[in-house]
Order: structure tokens, then C-alpha cells, then sequence
């Protein structure tokens, strides 16, 4: 049957006669003769309220339907005479779809958001979980309009790869070879026997192939899963995540940089204009906070500053850091929101970190020492982009990959495309669900995802 979301019905500008909408039951309340069920489905966080009354043929059956209950109503879409609603549909005829009994665990009280991941799958049926839903999905869909309206291709990069880009040996292993006999060779397990006749795993990044389309493409972004098998089992760490990836040929550092600021303060003004009502629950009960901390995003410029310049700063804060600052050493969570949330109260980008700490394909700095990367780091998560200008001298880069001992024989499609036509490039990667963390303020990484991955947790 055609059925209107509540969405539209509430959006209305005019009382609809016969409409039809299906939804699940929030909440029941009878007063004499009448019956009245706020139900919600989905499409926005409001719910609509409808009256049923006591002439129709399953009134008794209504007035016993409790919370979760899925039901069709048809009926007419008039103003309300009560209060806090505009909106309400009269019902002419309700049909149960399908009985939630009172085992449902989602009852009018607030749960806790450890208790609402043991019931994942139940979640996203709360106002906060679907406002973080919604927001997840009109996300997706600013980014990929940011980059349509900028001509940027998207590629979509393989999930299953035999590369490692970070370097960080923190793979998802991929196997088809029988665990309990596990064919060896030399004493080690014989990969030309597997089905892709070759050690595969699931890819941590898409940048080594969106490379290869920004020279061939120009501008060009993935946007897809990826996966990373770090045991750190914190509120920002999840196992599976997506990440957005833009690569830029013909562009620096200072070209990244500035796309990856745009970028940021384009995507937190979208949702700003497009996600008002879910916005105004996370700013009411999840960070009172917010919306001054998404408009300074919005207004501040990003402060550029060395790595060098950022361990200064860090070594003179009389900060008791557990980590220690010092150059050569990565910098930490809590160095990164010491600066962005307490030094500068802004988003900062850091660049210019040393190549000991990162990765091979960064391009190498005149001093020989530093490499040209840049994080972009924002208050109450630290970093959410990583990015750089890529290593495109082939000597240079044959040397670095020697030097962190990548085997230039499984790279050597990477390597080609330094020796035919190579130009400079850049690119970076946002954190897809440590930016929903800023934009919602939920603190909590599993909890922006519908089905969060970490370790020695792959329920549902
Ligand atoms: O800094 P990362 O490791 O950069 C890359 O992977 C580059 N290849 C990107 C590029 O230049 N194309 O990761 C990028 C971002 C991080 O800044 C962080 O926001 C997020 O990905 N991230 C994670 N998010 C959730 N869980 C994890 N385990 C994450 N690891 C990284
Ligand atoms: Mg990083």
C-alpha cells in the first residue's frame, strides 16, 4: 500500500483526507473514548500523533497495542487541537502490523549508550540513534556533493588488496586456506597455494590506488570502509571504519591543507542547514557545547604550525603529559587536544612531521629529516585527517622503501607511476566516524556506527 512518511506529513501545508502512514508505537495514552499513539517512523525525529477513537472496529485490540508495536494507519491529517503538535492523524481504520510484546527493551525511559550497544540492532529505533543515523546519511551525501560540485571523479577502490600503505603491519588477514592444515614452505605458510596465490588482506587506506586514478584522472576521491587491526581499544579506535580520500595531481602540501580546511568547514555548514532538528537533540542532551564549537569550525582559520613548533609549545606547557614530547616522537591524543582544545581553542593542522614516524610514500623535506604530512587536528577527538603530498621521485622513493623495508618487487605498479609522467600530488584521509563524533558530539566512536567492530566484539 502507498504510504506517506511522517516526515512529509508533518512538513504539510494543508489537511490531507485518506492519507495512509505506517510507523512503530513510541508511546499509548487512552483518555475516555479515545486512544492516542505517537508513532515514529524514521524519517525524522518528531513523532506524529494519532487519534484513534473508540468507534473503530479493533478500538479494544488498540487500546492494549504497548511500545515497538508496528501499525498502518489510515485516516485524515488535520490540525491538531492540542498542544505540541501541529499535525495529527484522526484514524478511520488502524491495522496491527506487528505486535511488540512488553519484552521490548526500548521502554519511555532513557538507556544508557553501554546498554544500548548490547542491543545494536535496536538502537537506531531511539531518538538519539536515529538523529545519529540520519546524520550519517546526509553526510555521505554532502561529500560526495562538496567533491561532485568541485569535479572530483570517484573511484571506487578494492576492499580486498595485497598492499599494506600505512606500513603499520596492521592487517586483516584473507584466506582461503584450510586453518587446520595450512599448507607450508620452508617452514612458512605457502601463500602461491591461496586463493589469490598471494598473502591478501582487507585494505587499511585507498590512497595507493586513488594515486593512481589522480594520475591518470586529476582530481579524484574514495570513500568506503576500511580496516585496521590496532588493538587499542579506544573511544575513537573501531576496527572497521570509512574513510574519505581525496588525492589532487598537480598539487602540494599547501594545496591538501587548504582543501582539507574547506572541506571541513563545507561539511559542518551543510549539516548545520540540513540536520536542524537532530542537531538540537545532540546540542540539548549529548554536548551542550556544540553549536558554539561547530560555528567556531565554521569561523576560525585553521592554525598552521610545524610539528617542530607544536613539540615547543608542548615541551613549555607545564602540562604533566603521560607520553613524553619530544621531536622524533609521535604525538599523542592528549598532546593533540591540549593544543587544539586548550592552546589555540580551534582546529590546527600540524605538517612537516619526521619521517621516522610516518609513513613511506610521504614526500621527503629539503632537511632530509621531515617528511611533508600534515594532520589536521579538532577539538574533543585530536586528529580526524591524516594527509600529505606524495613522494614522486622514483630514486627517492626506491630509497625510502628500501629503508622501511617494503618489498619493491609486490609495489612495483606503485613504482611505475613515478617513472612515467610522475608529477607532484597530495591528498589526505578524514576519519569518517571520528568526524560524526565532532559534528554530534556523542564521544564514543561505536556508538556513529550502526554496527561497531573492535576487539572481541563482531555481534550482529
Ligand atoms: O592518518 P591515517 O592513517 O591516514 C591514512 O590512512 C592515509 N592513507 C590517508 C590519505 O592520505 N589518503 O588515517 C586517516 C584518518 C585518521 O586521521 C583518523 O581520523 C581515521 O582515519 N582513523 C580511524 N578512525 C577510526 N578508527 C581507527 N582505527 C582509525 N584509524 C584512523
Ligand atoms: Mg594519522
Amino acid at each position: 500500500m502507498k504510504r506517506i512518511r511522517i516526515l512529509n506529513l508533518l512538513r504539510s501545508d494543508k489537511p490531507i483526507d485518506n492519507v495512509t502512514t505506517m510507523g512503530w508505537i513510541r508511546t499509548r495514552r487512552d483518555s475516555k473514548g479515545f486512544s492516542f499513539l505517537e508513532i515514529n517512523d524514521g524519517s525524522s525525529l518528531k513523532n506524529l500523533q494519532v487519534v484513534a477513537d473508540s468507534s473503530l472496529v479493533n478500538y479494544e485490540e488498540i487500546t492494549r497495542l504497548s511500545t515497538g508495536s508496528a501499525v498502518s494507519v489510515t485516516g485524515s491529517l488535520i490540525e491538531s487541537p492540542g498542544k505540541g503538535q501541529t499535525w495529527e492523524l484522526k484514524a478511520d481504520s488502524l491495522e496491527i502490523l506487528g505486535l511488540a510484546p512488553d519484552t521490548f527493551p526500548l521502554q519511555k525511559k532513557r538507556h544508557t549508550d553501554e546498554f544500548l550497544r548490547t542491543i545494536a540492532h535496536l538502537r537506531p529505533r531511539t531518538n538519539k540513534y536515529g538523529a545519529v543515523f540520519r546524520m550519517r546519511s546526509e553526510l555521505s551525501f554532502a561529500i560526495h556533493k562538496f567533491f561532485k560540485d568541485r569535479d572530483f571523479q570517484y573511484i571506487h577502490t578494492p576492499v580486498l588488496t595485497a598492499s599494506d600503505c600505512e606500513g603499520a603491519g596492521e592487517l586483516f588477514k584473507v584466506t582461503t586456506l584450510d586453518l587446520d592444515n595450512i599448507p607450508k614452505k620452508d617452514g612458512k605458510t605457502d601463500f602461491s597455494l591461496d586463493f589469490f596465490g598471494a598473502a591478501t588482506n582487507l585494505t587499511v587506506s585507498g590512497q595507493l590506488s586513488a594515486e593512481m586514478f589522480a594520475l591518470a584522472l586529476g582530481d579524484v576521491y574514495t570513500f568506503g570502509p576500511t580496516f585496521r587491526a590496532e588493538n587499542s581499544n579506544t573511544s575513537r579506535h573501531v576496527a572497521e571504519f570509512w574513510m574519505v580520500e581525496p588525492e589532487m595531481a598537480f598539487s602540494d602540501l599547501n594545496d591538501a591543507m587548504d582543501l582539507s580546511e574547506e572541506f571541513l568547514k563545507y561539511l559542518t555548514g551543510y549539516v548545520i542547514d540540513e540536520c536542524g532538528a537532530d542537531l538540537e537533540l545532540f546540542a540539548k542532551y549529548v554536548n551542550k557545547n556544540l553549536m558554539t564549537t561547530l560555528d567556531s569550525l565554521i569561523s576560525s582559520g585553521f592554525t598552521r604550525l610545524s610539528y617542530k613548533e607544536a613539540v615547543e609549545i608542548l615541551s613549555k606547557s607545564g602540562q604533566n603529559f603521560e607520553f613524553e614530547v619530544a621531536f622524533g616522537k609521535d604525538l599523542q591524543s592528549e598532546h593533540e587536544r591540549f593544543l587544539t582544545e586548550r592552546y589555540f581553542q580551534h582546529p590546527v593542522i600540524i605538517y612537516d612531521y619526521p619521517k621516522n614516524i610516518k609513513p613511506f610514500y610521504m614526500r621527503i623535506n629539503d632537511d632530509n629529516k621531515t617528511v611533508a604530512a600534515m594532520d589536521v587536528l579538532v577539538p574533543n577527538i585530536g586528529e580526524i585527517i591524516g594527509g600529505s603530498q606524495r613522494e614522486e621521485r622514483l630514486d627517492i622513493l626506491e630509497a625510502r622503501m628500501d629503508e622501511t623495508g617494503l618489498s619493491k618487487k609486490d609495489y612495483w605498479w606503485y613504482i611505475e607511476s613515478r617513472r612515467y609522467g610522475s608529477v607532484y600530488h597530495s591528498g589526505f584521509g578524514l576519519g569518517f566516524e571520528r568526524f560524526l563524533m565532532f559534528l554530534t558530539g556523542v564521544t564514543n566512536i561505536r556508538d556513529v556506527i550502526p554496527f561497531p567492530r573492535s576487539p572481541n566484539s563482531i555481534s550482529f
